[in-house]
């Protein structure tokens, strides 16, 4: 049986430093504030649902994760679209089709909580982002982002 190693589950809290430690390998950068942040909205909110999951190996170590938000609106309405604002393969792991992994779960959770369209934003320049998107099904979208300089 060709029974695929990794798995996929929900984002715990304690998947804090896992997370923080892969962010710090794909970007070469530590980012803990933008976690914590992250964090205390997705498990302390009664504004947002969760929407995030991992990827571990056999040995349980996490290889890869994504992140995503869905508002819950006013009324506790949910609202059909969700974004997906972090994405992150251990730079030893890839090309395995774990990002494609954590892309399809993802989709699939989000379906089941009745969201029917995902956002995300990708610098224009990481081609290498947009072509991972891109064969991941994700296309342009209609609302342009502005930004004016201060
Ligand atoms: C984008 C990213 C998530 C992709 O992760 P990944 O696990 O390598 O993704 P996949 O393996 O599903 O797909 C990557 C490629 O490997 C190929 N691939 C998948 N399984 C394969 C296998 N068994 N053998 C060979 N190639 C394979 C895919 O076809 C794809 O090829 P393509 O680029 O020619 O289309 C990862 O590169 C990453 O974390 N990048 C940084 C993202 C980032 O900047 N995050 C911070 C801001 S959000």
């Amino acid at each position: 049986m060709n029974e695929n190693p990794i798995k996929i589950r929900l984002m715990k809290a304690d998947d804090f430093d896992a997370v923080v430690g892969i962010d710090e390998k794909v970007l070469k950068a530590s980012r803990p504030e933008y976690y914590t942040v992250k964090f205390e909205k997705l498990f302390h909110s009664t504004d947002y649902l969760l929407a995030s999951l991992v990827a571990e190996d056999e040995q349980g170590t996490m290889v890869g994760f994504v992140m995503g938000e869905i508002y819950i609106g006013e009324f506790g309405i949910s609202n059909e679209k969700a974004t997906l604002d972090t994405i992150g393969v251990d730079p030893s792991c890839r090309q395995k089709g774990i990002g494609n992994l954590l892309i399809n779960e993802f989709m699939a959770h989000l379906r089941t909580l009745g969201v029917k369209k995902i956002f995300t934003l990708v610098d224009w320049n990481d081609s290498k982002l947009i072509h991972f998107f891109s064969a991941n099904h994700f296309s342009p979208s209609k609302t342009i982002n502005l930004e004016r300089s201060l």
